[in-house]
């Protein structure tokens, strides 16, 4: 696996032999890692099946799960996409940045049908990563990419993270440091009548009601598929986890957010605190890090403190309870 270290601050990465490198192996149908501001993806060519298909096999995903599509402009979206007035709202409002938004499928849109499992919807994102929107645009094609981590496991956020979950799997990964989000992108359904928050994410629920000026509901009980980040079971380090922990029990490690007390402190083997301010973007970006922090020193139970369920915490509690959730490996 090559690793290419950039700095995205200016258009000058796009002139290294780096860069060229990975439009190749893009268009030859391989994997590439490629960062983003939420976390980094697993990229492949969205309108190559076979390439599309290494995605599923490297992350050992099911095929029932669609997958995001990277675009690098609103309008090259528009041609993927069916935007109705509130799409166009929250493009406007939040792209480029962490929102993935369902529409339907343009019919004669090039997307393969492995990237939205056969579904008459896409799930399109313009990333505010410079990288990964130069490469779509030195394809001419969307980029499909879902978390560059083992499906089921903590998600990477650094290169060092995704050669951990993935080595050899891709051919390529291309690091720019830390993500700045840290978390997953929000992805709404405006694909109906009504908007829906399919996976709470980086960007708050209440920004997207403010811009849409009404709720956002809850995904339908039907809801097909079912998107891995909604499996029960997501995100799980090795340890166990145990929310909203007010003592720690013997040979815990402690996930700790802000700066309040907690019973038996020096039973811990190990901590990290999301925010010691207790900021909640602080912490979502720290998250991921973190608990693959406290999973290496070998506890068998990670104790989290308890998490405002407000603005990124909401998409913080969504992780980690899915992380906390009973696994059927
Ligand atoms: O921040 C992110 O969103 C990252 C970065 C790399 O962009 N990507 C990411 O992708 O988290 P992934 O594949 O791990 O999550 C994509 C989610 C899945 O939960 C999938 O089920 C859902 O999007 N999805 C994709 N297409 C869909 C569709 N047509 N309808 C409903 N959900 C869809
Ligand atoms: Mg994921």
């Amino acid at each position: 696996m090559k690793v290419w270290r950039t700095d995205p601050s200016t258009n000058a990465f796009r002139d290294e032999a780096g860069f060229a490198e990975a439009c190749d192996l893009l268009a030859a149908g391989k994997l590439v890692a490629v960062p983003t501001e939420t976390v980094y993806g697993l990229a492949a060519d969205a309108t190559n099946a076979d390439a599309v298909a290494g995605i599923f096999a490297a992350k050992d995903r099911p095929r029932f799960n669609p997958l995001i599509s990277h675009l690098e402009s609103v309008e090259a979206a528009m041609a993927v996409g069916d935007f109705g007035d509130m799409a166009k709202q929250l493009a406007d409002a939040f792209w480029p940045g962490a929102l993935t938004l369902v529409v339907g499928k343009h019919s004669d849109a090039a997307i393969c049908d492995l990237v939205t499992a056969g579904l008459d919807t896409v799930a399109l994102r313009v990333p505010d990563a410079p990288v990964m929107r130069a490469l779509a645009e030195a394809l001419e094609r969307p980029l499909a990419a879902p978390s560059a981590n083992r499906s089921g496991r903590v998600s990477a956020t650094s290169a060092d993270d995704v050669a951990a979950e993935l080595g050899d799997r891709v051919s390529m990964v291309i690091d720019t440091g830390p993500c700045a989000i840290g978390i997953e992108s929000t992805i709404v359904d405006v694909s109906g009548e009504e908007p829906r928050l399919l996976r709470p994410g980086g960007i708050a629920r209440d920004e997207i009601e403010d811009v849409l000026d009404r709720r956002l509901a809850a995904p339908t009980p039907s809801a097909k598929p079912i998107a891995p980040g909604m499996l029960t079971s997501h995100y799980a380090p090795r340890a166990r986890m145990r929310l909203n922990a007010v003592a720690i029990n013997p040979g815990e490690a402690l996930l700790a957010f802000g700066d309040a007390k907690i019973k038996d402190l020096e039973a811990a083997v190990a901590i990290d605190n999301l925010s010691a301010s207790g900021n909640l973007r602080e912490a979502a970006a720290n998250l991921f890090r973190a608990m693959r922090h406290l999973d290496e020193s070998g506890a068998e139970t990670i104790a989290v403190m308890p998490i405002p369920n407000e603005g990124l915490g909401e998409a913080i509690l969504d992780r980690l309870s899915r992380a906390a959730a009973p696994r059927d490996r």
